[in-house]
């Protein structure tokens, strides 16, 4: 078969090796209990399920769904954004709803690269952005995230003639997988370097809603001048847990939206006009379930975090997202450490070079697990010792 070069080129998925190991393992019969996986547990709200029970019943959403999609989703997605980040929006041309942000994520590249191109990515990171990147035959410059950082880029250690070639940027805030932040004043700092290499700004904040201890996450639209360069994406799966319902939205500078717009026209069809529905109902309904939502992950990362630093790993809080990002123990690679759990306690953690090279060193732990299998796990862990002996459990 004469496959094209960008499907041969393309990296294998990360998580092949380990998700084989999980298989082989289960096929045995033994329990294997996971943290990999970014998937909320929870279930989507009654009041929203409630809303698309309704919604599919009505024959007019069995057909196709309207071009450009509800008017009356695009006017919820912009009150929304009004309400929680003060930011307005025209609904008809700052406002374009996705089949989840991960589509919307892949289809921006074919609004910005032209084979040649370069896009700047963090890295570690979210592997949709390189890799829609390198589909459409551009090349990915990886900006860094490291911890004295705070997993921010470094803007001043991109080379100017790189800055200038590249044609846009991706960022994440909260951020998958470190669990890091960024403020507005760091947004803004990117406003300003965007528009002194002329590039475009990409912000993916699925996570704005998932925060703890109080925190609220801003948008990137918030920053000064943020609408000339900029478009957000947004979803309803992390702070509705709609992972399955598949919505989203992209959000900002008309010109972008509207690439987008023209891109997907070609591609799909639309959102499903009854998971449209839901989405209103989420986004204008009542909010008090993100509260309950992030009371119940706080709880766990609290578990989490304390059970690794017991075992000698360090790990922060995450002030937002729904991951711990763990130092491994010192002699372990990320994958050699994933397999050193899965193999001894039958848990398994996400290496962190997953999420490219720069991943190498950590592994992400996901606060998903429902708390039955987290207290199992929590357990498997305190069991465990370093065969090695390269550390010794703080007991
Ligand atoms: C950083 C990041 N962006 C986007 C997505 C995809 O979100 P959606 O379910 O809206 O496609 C995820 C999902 O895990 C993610 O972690």
């Amino acid at each position: 078969m004469k496959m094209a070069k960008r499907v041969e080129d393309l990296p294998p998925y990360p998580f092949v090796e380990i998700i084989q190991k999980i298989n082989e393992k289960r096929a045995k019969g033994e329990e294997v209990i996971t943290f990999a996986v970014g998937d909320p547990d929870i279930p989507t709200p009654p009041h929203i399920l409630e809303r698309l029970h309704q919604a599919a019943q009505d024959p007019a959403n069995h057909r196709y769904p309207e071009a450009a999609s509800l008017p009356e989703l695009r006017q919820a997605i912009a009150a929304w954004y009004q309400k929680r980040f003060d930011v307005s929006l025209d609904a008809d041309k700052e406002v374009l709803p996705l089949i989840g942000a991960k589509e919307g994520i892949f289809h921006i590249a074919m609004c910005f690269i032209d084979p040649g191109d370069i896009a700047l990515v963090p890295e570690p990171g979210y592997p949709v952005y390189p890799v829609s990147v390198m589909m459409m035959g551009g090349t990915p410059y990886y900006m860094p995230l490291i911890r004295q950082n705070n997993f921010l880029p470094d803007l001043d250690i991109i080379p100017a003639d790189i800055a200038d070639k590249a044609k846009f940027m991706w960022l994440n805030y909260p951020n998958n997988p470190t669990g890091a932040v960024a403020d507005l004043d760091f947004f803004n700092k990117v406003v300003k370097f965007a528009k002194q290499h002329n590039l475009s700004v990409c912000h993916d904040a699925p996570y704005t809603e998932v925060a703890y201890d109080g925190y609220r996450p801003v948008s990137f639209l918030q920053a000064d001048g943020a609408r000339e360069v900029a478009i957000e994406f947004h979803s309803c799966s992390k702070s509705y847990n709609m992972t399955g319902w598949r919505i989203g939205m992209a959000v900002g500078n008309a010109e972008l939206v509207g690439a987008l717009n023209t891109v997907k026209s070609n591609i799909d069809s639309g959102i499903p006009q009854a998971i449209q529905y839901a989405a209103i109902e989420a986004l204008s309904g009542p909010q008090d379930c993100i509260q309950h939502h992030n009371d119940i992950y706080q709880r766990r990362r609290d578990l989490v975090v304390g059970m690794l630093n017991k075992l000698g790993i360090e790990a922060e809080p995450p002030k937002a997202s729904l991951y711990v990002w763990a130092k491994v123990p010192a002699g372990y690679t990320s994958v050699e450490f994933s397999n050193e759990l899965l193999e001894r306690v039958g848990v398994v953690v996400t290496p962190g070079t997953g999420f490219g090279k720069g991943g190498e060193g950590y592994v992400r732990l996901s606060l998903t697990l429902p708390d039955a299998a987290l207290v199992k796990a929590l357990s498997r862990l305190a069991e465990w010792r370093d065969p090695r002996n390269k550390f010794k459990a703080k007991r």
